[in-house]
């Protein structure tokens, strides 16, 4: 392709995320262009295509992949799709973009990478964190020297749990919500410290409130240690009422920051009546909320997405790779193991057999 010309891309999935990615390219579209989209159900690839005038759409996302002129894959499917999707993108010479939380198992996440080096195409995570402006903005402070060396970086982010079925199940979705936010807050501590190597995990967890719908965690509290002394700490819930809550703290020798993400993006905001949309996962409209503007632009997609684009014509060098996302899946299982231990898990941790994360929390490990 002309270096010149902008990324074709294929969308997979059609609903949450995938209206997402749309938007996002939509919002920067200099470097790409959305020219498929294919979802197995009925009517929902189409309404994404309408929506956002994509002119192909297919039911089986692997007769996309045919298509000579797409170079970029994304993948807003469920997690326990993610391995097999990438596979076949990167066999049929697609660039692939997929969504958090890499993949099921430390397995899938070695054939991923393995399979799109062979190729030699781009595995691409999307962790929009790493572009989220505030959190950016916290990071260049502390990269410049403003809170001297850091010692505690904090990420939490809570709601009262997921939009779709298959979140709550785990064989789809391989975990609760710290394996569905918990790698957001494990990438964000990583990046933040400029990837100092993970040395152990210690993991909390519990069913509090959702245990009629789930066999899932819905509330998760992690402590990373890194290589060089500082800690991270995750929390994550799905059984947080108010809608969704996404924050960071710094705490370095000489300085502190503090980031909510919404708040400062949001109109405090009082109404009667109520009105369309606030936010992610608001419950309600009436009475006092925060509608956020420009959402996407403040969680970072459209830069994520832009960034992935430019990746792919040589323009920049990926910040979010599949190396991280297996970064990410290895604390994940530690912090599942801690769970069911009850102590700090040392890594590297490369439990094998293991289908999927929580089975370690939950004893199903056939290993
Ligand atoms: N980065 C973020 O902040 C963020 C936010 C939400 C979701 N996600 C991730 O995005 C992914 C999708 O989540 P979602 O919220 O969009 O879920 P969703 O349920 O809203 O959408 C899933 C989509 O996948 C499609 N799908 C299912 N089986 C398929 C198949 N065989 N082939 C093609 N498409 C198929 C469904 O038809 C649906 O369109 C998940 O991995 C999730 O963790 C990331």
């Amino acid at each position: 392709m002309a270096a010149s010309s902008k990324v074709k891309v294929g969308i997979i999935g059609s609903q949450f995320e995938a209206d997402i990615h749309a938007a996002s390219f939509q919002i920067m579209p200099e470097e790409a262009e959305v020219v498929a989209v294919a979802s197995p159900s009925p009517g929902h690839p189409e309404a994404l295509a309408k929506k956002y005038a994509i002119p192909r759409v297919f039911h089986d996302y692997r007769e996309m992949l045919a298509e000579q002129d797409i170079e970029m894959v994304t993948i807003a499917a469920p997690n326990y799709l993610h391995a097999q999707m990438t596979i076949n993108a990167a066999n049929a010479g697609k660039h692939v973009v997929c969504e958090k939380p890499l993949c099921m198992t430390l397995e899938e996440a070695d054939a991923m990478i393995d399979t799109c080096h062979r190729q030699g195409v781009l595995l691409l995570y999307a962790e929009e964190l790493f572009f989220t402006p505030k959190y950016v903005k916290a990071k260049e402070m502390a990269d410049e020297g403003a809170f001297g060396k850091v010692y505690l970086v904090k990420q939490s982010e809570k709601h009262f749990g997921p939009h779709a079925e298959w979140f709550w199940d785990v064989e789809r979705s391989g975990g609760g919500v710290f394996m569905d936010m918990g790698c957001h807050g494990i990438a964000f501590c990583y990046w933040f410290l400029n990837r100092p190597r993970i040395q152990s995990v210690l993991c909390q967890m519990g069913t509090y409130v959702h245990g009629q719908r789930t066999k899932g965690e819905d509330d998760s509290i992690c402590i990373l240690e890194f290589e060089g002394g500082a800690r991270g700490l995750v929390e994550n819930s799905w059984a947080r009422r108010g809608g969704m809550d996404d924050r960071i703290e710094v705490y370095g020798e000489s300085g502190v920051t503090y980031a909510n993400l919404h708040m400062g993006n949001a109109l405090p905001t009082y109404s009667e009546s109520g009105y369309g949309y606030a936010v992610e996962k608001a419950p309600a409209t009436k009475g006092w909320t925060y509608p956020v503007f420009e959402e996407l632009w403040n969680y970072g997609f459209p830069q994520e997405m832009h960034h992935f684009a430019r990746c792919i014509r040589s323009k920049e060098e990926p910040i979010a790779t599949g190396e991280d996302g297996r970064i990410v899946l290895e604390a994940l299982y530690a912090g599942y193991q801690s769970a069911q231990t009850g102590c700090r898990v040392e890594l590297p941790f490369r439990p094998t057999g293991v289908k999927r994360p929580i089975d370690l929390w939950q004893g199903n490990n056939d290993a």
